[in-house]
């Protein structure tokens, strides 16, 4: 018996296999249930008990070689993927998949684009504001009954910090370390205290733009938009309904026709045809004289529209929340929109 344990012992040894066909019968030649290594093991009991450990451990290190031997072997026989692929060359290639841009990033893009293009540079700030750029330097003194259209959240530790509710604390900010000409829009996140629904949530994007020149006047603000509308929609027809802001005066909201061809057209524009996009209106002189803008030379214009309502009115998205849910059946349509 032990001679014959030493001689499969030398076998194993001298084993040569090419591939998993012949892997397999090894496995099977060996510790399959009628292999060579349970066949010796139920020949113990015959083994007188003196010898018993010794051969016992022998016929143990035959299955640790013989296991040994097939996960070596079977590693070396299993190609990876991509060694199959240099296989067969007309194999298609392994898929990659892609991401997109989010619908936020496009129409912020989309946005900011148009006016890179007619001269505005892009400024942003933080999140977190004091009380001054956000409200008091836009007119917006403590105790302002304005102060309730823009509710926000407050940072317990500081009682003048808050999370900006706006990106006009953007423009305070440039306008304060730079002098006129200033042409800039400023993308960015803001924060309202408001109950989460379908068409509203408590933080949201925003753009918003800011002119400051001599002379600079009302048509230019008109123009400006106008040009926007066509680029963006694709629209060319607009009004200025008046409005209010305590940073402007005069305010408007820039409304576009959008049409009634459709149905979803009837929908969105509660059967009128026309939609709000942004507000607007010339900086109040009180703004740029909290800034130390000369007002005596210097006028200018400032918009600000939310990207996630263009978002939706682009796409058709009918409810915000979505855009924040990071759903990838969701995200994979915007694919070709970038
Ligand atoms: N800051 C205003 C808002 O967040 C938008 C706006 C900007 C209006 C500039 C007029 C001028 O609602």
């Amino acid at each position: 018996m032990i001679e014959e344990i030493n001689k499969h012992i030398a076998d194993l040894e001298k084993i040569k296999l090419k591939d998993n066909d012949e892997l397999e019968k090894f496995r099977i030649k060996y510790i399959s249930k009628k292999g060579i290594v349970p066949f010796l093991f139920s020949k113990l009991k015959e083994i007188p008990d003196a010898q018993k450990r010794e051969v016992g451990l022998k016929i143990n290190s035959i299955k640790e070689k013989v296991n040994e031997i097939l996960s070596k072997q079977k590693k070396k026989f299993t190609k990876t993927s991509s060694d199959q692929s240099f296989d067969d060359l007309t194999k298609p290639a392994n898929f990659i998949k892609l991401g997109s841009r989010h619908p936020i990033s496009i129409v912020k893009n989309k946005i900011t684009d148009i006016f890179l293009k007619i001269g505005f540079d892009i400024s942003e700030g933080p999140e977190i504001e004091d009380d001054w750029h956000n409200f008091t330097a836009l007119n917006l003194p403590e105790y302002h009954p304005a102060r309730d259209m823009q509710d926000t959240f407050y940072i317990n530790k500081n009682p003048d910090w808050l999370l900006r509710t706006h990106t006009s604390s953007v423009q305070i900010r440039h306008m304060e370390n730079n002098d006129p000409p200033i042409r800039t829009i400023s993308p960015g996140r803001v924060y309202r205290n408001e109950d989460i629904s379908a068409r509203s949530h408590c933080f949201f994007h925003q753009v918003e733009g800011l002119y400051i020149d001599k002379g600079v006047s009302f048509v230019d603000l008109k123009q400006t938009l106008l040009h926007f509308t066509k680029e963006l929609f694709g629209k060319s027809k607009i009004r200025l309904r008046p409005s209010y802001f305590p940073f402007t005066e005069p305010s408007a909201e820039l409304d576009i026709y959008w049409g009634l061809q459709s149905e979803a057209d009837y929908r969105i524009t509660k059967g009128t045809g026309w939609l709000e996009i942004l507000g607007c209106g010339m900086v109040d002189p009180n703004v740029l004289q909290n800034c130390k803008i000369d007002t005596e030379k210097f006028s200018g214009f400032a918009f600000g529209l939310g990207i996630e309502r263009i978002a939706m009115l682009l796409y058709q998205i009918e409810d915000i929340r979505t855009l924040y849910e990071n759903d990838l059946r969701f995200l994979n349509q915007f694919r070709s929109s970038i």
